[in-house]
């Protein structure tokens, strides 16, 4: 495996890729990795002939009072994960290779996205994801990049933006990994205290129940206030129980049938997100 901090050295090795028409596949990410990044690994690899992944902690995706100092930083162990499940190039920038003027002035917005659920409690989280995720585009240039399902919010936006923006980039959504209660795997997981982690379960649960009973017929509004009922006697402080358009996240029409039922709820210092997709017949 190939480890770079700079973009200008590992465009070398990748234009050579590229000159022997291998198909390149890219998985950012914010180290401190799991199971779950693995698996966006294994899927990168299965979609194209050489898999880059990148280890950068974006400081523009964190609110001032959120945990950007307290990320957990574990980059010789994700390194040694990205080498054992197969990835070619681990790319590590600086932030000045990201941010060469340090504030950076040129952004990356996608505003009907990124204003709603998850962009409504962290103004200007998704404007510092697409912005970053923009830069990686231009640095790596890769043909086809993979990102988790579990952000569900995430992926449509960094979706549009793809497009928006015209890069030549395929973006493909890999499934959530899950523990076997249900519970998302995600780095912010570790925040857990044991008896919480116990209870963490709860958020998938709460979101599978709302899918079934709307899926069957059900009021989405009603069934999302009791979910939330449900996991606020739990010990949760939700943010937003919702079932949204899962191609558009806006609410949905009464004949709409892609649907997907999102959920934010915060249990002692973790913040968790999951999502169900579904189809209302
Ligand atoms: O999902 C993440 O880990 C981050 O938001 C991403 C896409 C790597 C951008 O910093």
């Amino acid at each position: 495996m190939h480890r770079f901090n700079e973009p200008v050295a590992m465009r070398e090795v990748l234009r050579e890729w590229r000159i022997a028409r291998l198909r390149i596949a890219f998985v950012p990410t914010m180290g401190n990795l799991h199971e779950g990044h693995i698996s966006l690994i294994e899927r990168a690899r299965g979609l194209a002939d050489r898999v880059v992944a990148s280890v950068f902690v974006n400081p523009t995706q964190f609110g001032p009072s959120e945990d950007y100092a307290a990320y957990p930083r574990t980059l010789e162990r994700d390194a040694e994960f990205l080498r054992a499940a197969g990835t070619d190039v681990l790319f590590t920038p600086t932030i000045a290779s990201i941010y060469p003027f340090g504030e950076t002035e040129a952004w990356v917005d996608v505003p009907s996205l990124s204003g709603i659920l998850c962009g409504a409690v962290r103004p200007g989280h998704f404007r510092g994801v697409a912005t970053v995720v923009a830069r990686l585009f231009n640095h790596v240039a890769p043909d086809v990049a993979v990102f988790g399902e579990k952000d569900f919010q995430q992926l449509l936006l960094i979706r549009r933006m793809t497009i928006d923006l015209g890069f030549p980039i395929e973006i493909v959504g890999a499934p959530t990994a899950r523990d076997q209660d249900g519970l998302a795997l995600s780095s912010r997981n570790q925040y857990l205290s044991v008896e919480e982690r116990a209870q963490a379960g709860a958020i998938y649960r709460a979101i599978t129940t709302v899918a079934g009973a709307v899926a069957s017929g059900g009021a989405p509004f009603e069934h999302c206030e009791i979910a939330r009922k449900a996991l606020e006697e739990q010990g949760f402080v939700p943010d937003y129980v919702e079932v949204r358009s899962a191609q558009s996240l806006q609410l949905p029409g009464p004949h709409e049938q892609d649907l997907v039922v999102l959920a934010a709820a915060r249990l002692g210092r973790a913040r968790l997100i999951d999502n169900v997709r579904f189809t209302r017949p």
